[in-house]
């Protein structure tokens, strides 16, 4: 398997639009840190770049201005930092500088190597003067050590000997991306940190920051490693250091240098400075091909577990291995951080954590690498509090309402209808606690802090919900369609908290025989009179359904509303909140995205086949797919009801997403949901896997233009492979105890080998 994907600057190294994508595209991020991928020499200053370097979780306080500061409404977010400079090298030869701007480059070549998990830089340049020199930039950061940045940078010079020097730098007080025309990224220039002098340890250079308002800190710690002959010297200039490196080249000779970057941040660890001293002087200590080894070694157990390949059509398979890679670089690996909407690949959301996490990331990773699924549940019950303390925020006596975005655990949604009303959050928190719990049968996990979950939402939805006419109603509130807001009984927000409150209630039996319950009942005050309020409002839950169309409205008014005139708005009016007042959208019938038709997917059982398909095409006539988080939904259902070439359709448009660019703001960062769902797609989607109380299901189909694809995954401790092709399909264990599968609905068990071969037209 040889899983390179390379993508190449078309062309043009100096065009503005490609320099900002590149950056995104060509990001190096392990989940605790990220590097935008912005030259090492800069560029001319007439160009922007969002120069970014960011970690997870580490964040500082910002006001949000209210203009009408009604009671309760959210006066400070959190942002995600731009925390220090560490990738700036500029390359002189004798008194000229290497620039792509200037000179000749005969050959530009970016590339993201997914097996070695290095970006490189390939460039052939001759200069003004005629120098001729081949460089090439490779940069890693780290999967096994998490604040390391490697860069190296190969310098070979054909036809100039004479001096050389890099002007290596070290900034500590980068600022913050803004564009105030963009209601995705922050409209403010602020300064977040501020950077100590820097401070240097023999030719290691240290620089410790303190955020104005959150009490962070976060030190930054640079070194070289040079060729023989090469001398180094560090000046600190204000909050700069600057390590100059000089010595001579000879011609045709390969010259390598190492920039090593540390970072330790104050939630982390208890002294950051000392901490990026030591550790940085340990790592230099061992070779850079190990450090490079234990990379792909890395890389090699995660494609192993989550190998997925497309025969027969390798642009759209390229494109689904980059958005694996992606996912991964992008999700935290602690409980101090989670998965931002844009990973750790640019400002967009300033960095928040949303419900993408739970409904899109969460799914991908229960089935490849369950440890890191728990790990984001952990990150959510390390903020629970803060939940609860949110709810009694919004006038609630009980339970905890998740934030709609955040980084610390509270909310930071500015602008409510769209944001703190989206109440769906904590059933999606809940949903996901019962999703890794019936992948993995990890009990433990459920007693310790799942369930713990499940119970503090449950009581959010009683404490919030009224009974009319005997039936449970939750009024005010916004579904995941953002063009439709505080709705009363959104489709996908009641089903949700039925399942949410139906889980609350089987915790207790299974926590019971755990011999959990009495603790955990004790712990959070929980009287068994709850309980009964749960299991009543869960079989009372009013679930919104019109006869004649056989569909579920997305709410109680969508259908009463008029739709939107789609035949008379142009082209360039998409996305369509850029260009129209919010109440202009609410009040018509047109989506912003998949809402009742994801509510078919996760939940599909609590609907008939006849509703999901009608409701299907219903929603397939009013969505804009405005937001990245709706084609892959799309293509799953369209897979599901047997609509596979439709489903295909949708399945590309995700895909290309980022690479193409095709919401034009993949400058602000890769769109990580949609990368997750375009996974899901075909693994939810195309091959139709679902796991649910009964068991495991499968149900294969092929797209005309695939040859086959196949896949691996894990269920409760048992791996398997799936290969599916015009023929049929064959499941083939890999590890772990033999498992029941519902193939096409029919029990197989799989000891080893299961082939059923099944033509198309026959299903
Ligand atoms: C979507 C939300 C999503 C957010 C972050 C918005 O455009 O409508 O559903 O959570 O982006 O990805």
């Amino acid at each position: 398997m040889e899983k390179q994907f390379f993508y190449e600057i078309e062309g043009n190294a100096k065009s503005q639009e490609a320099l900002l994508l590149g950056e995104t595209i060509f990001h190096n991020a392990n989940g605790y840190i990220g590097i935008r991928g912005a030259y090492e020499e800069g560029y001319p200053p007439e160009y922007i770049s969002i120069r970014g370097q960011y970690i997870n979780g580490f964040y500082d306080i910002t006001d949000m201005k209210q203009a009408e500061a009604l009671c309760g409404l959210i006066e400070k977010k959190q942002t995600m930092l731009n925390i220090a400079d560490t990738q700036s090298v500029e390359i002189w030869l004798g008194g000229e500088q290497f620039s792509l701007f200037y000179g000749t480059a005969k050959e530009v070549k970016r590339s993201v190597d997914l097996k070695k998990g290095v970006t490189l830089r390939k460039i052939a340049w001759v200069s003004p003067e005629g120098k001729e020199i081949s460089l090439q930039f490779r940069r890693m950061t780290s999967f096994v050590k998490l604040p390391l940045f490697l860069q190296e940078i190969t310098l070979t010079c054909h036809n100039y000997e004479g001096e050389v020097c890099l002007i290596s730098s070290h900034f500590g007080e980068a600022e913050n991306f803004c564009d105030p025309s963009d209601p995705r990224v922050a409209g403010e220039k602020t300064q977040y940190l501020f950077a100590d002098t820097p401070h240097c340890q023999g030719d290691i250079s240290l620089i410790l920051a303190k955020t104005s308002r959150s009490g962070l800190s976060l030190c930054s710690g640079v070194a070289h490693a040079v060729p023989a002959g090469f001398e180094k010297q560090t000046v600190v200039k204000d909050k700069k250091a600057v390590h100059k490196i000089t010595g001579k080249s000879v011609k045709g000779k390969t010259l390598r240098f190492y920039k090593y970057s540390w970072f330790s941040d104050s939630i982390r660890c208890g002294n950051p400075e000392e901490e990026t001293e030591k550790k940085l002087k340990k790592v230099m200590m061992q070779p850079v091909e190990e450090l490079y080894g234990e990379q792909e070694e890395y890389l090699s157990d995660y494609w192993e577990k989550s190998n997925l390949e497309i025969e027969g059509d390798e642009e759209l398979n390229s494109a689904v291995h980059y958005n694996q890679y992606a996912l991964l670089q992008s999700v935290g690996k602690d409980c101090y951080s989670n998965m931002a909407a844009k990973g750790l690949s640019g400002e967009g959301y300033e960095g928040h954590f949303f419900w993408d996490t739970e409904m899109y990331a969460l799914p991908c990773f229960t089935i490849t690498r369950p440890e890191i699924a728990k790990t984001l549940i952990s990150f959510r019950y390390r903020t629970l509090n803060q939940a609860k303390e949110n709810a009694r925020k919004l006038g609630h006596k009980r339970g905890a309402l998740y934030p709609w975005r955040t980084i610390n655990g509270e909310e930071c949604s500015g602008y409510f209808p769209s944001g703190t009303a989206a109440y769906h959050i904590s059933g999606d928190i809940a949903y996901s606690v019962a999703a890794y719990y019936l992948a993995t049968n990890d009990v433990e996990f459920l007693c310790e802090q799942g369930a713990e979950i499940l119970l503090e939402t449950a009581r959010l939805w009683v404490d919030m919900g009224n009974y009319v006419d005997g039936q449970f109603h939750i009024q005010d509130v916004t579904g995941p369609d953002e063009y439709t807001c505080m709705v009363n009984n959104n489709y996908y927000t009641n089903l949700l908290a039925k399942y949410n409150l139906e889980w609350a209630e089987k915790c207790k039996e299974l926590l019971m025989a755990e011999g959990k319950w009495e603790a955990l009942s004790k712990k959070i005050n929980l009287l068994p009179e709850e309980i009964e309020e749960f299991k009543k409002a869960a079989e009372n839950m009013y679930l919104t359904y019109d006869e004649a169309l056989d569909i579920n409205p997305q709410d109680d008014s969508f259908l009463k509303k008029k739709k939107w005139d789609f035949t008379n708005t142009p082209k360039e009016n998409y996305p369509l909140l850029l260009h129209y007042h919010p109440l202009a959208l609410y009040r018509k019938q047109v989506c912003k995205q998949a809402d009742t038709v994801l509510a078919h997917f996760i939940l599909e059982d609590y609907q008939k086949l006849s509703t999901i398909r009608n409701s299907f095409l219903y929603y397939e006539g009013v969505t804009t797919h405005d937001s990245s988080l709706s084609t892959c939904i799309f293509s799953i259902m369209a897979a599901k009801l047997g609509m596979v070439e439709k489903a295909y359709d949708y399945f590309g448009e995700s895909a290309k997403l980022d690479l193409f660019n095709t919401h034009k703001n993949t400058k602000d960062g890769i769109h990580t949901a949609n990368m997750a769902g375009n996974y899901m797609a075909i693994i939810y989607g195309f091959a139709g896997l679902r796991i649910k109380e009964s068991g495991l299901y499968l149900s294969p189909c092929i797209p005309d233009r695939w040859k086959s694809y196949q896949f691996r995954f894990q269920y409760r401790g048992t791996r398997l492979e799936v290969k599916v092709d015009k023929e049929g399909c064959r499941i083939h264990r890999l590890e772990g105890k033999p498992v029941e599968i519902h193939l096409h609905g029919s029990p197989v068990l799989v000891e080893d080998d299961i082939r059923l071969y099944k033509r198309q037209e026959d299903k």
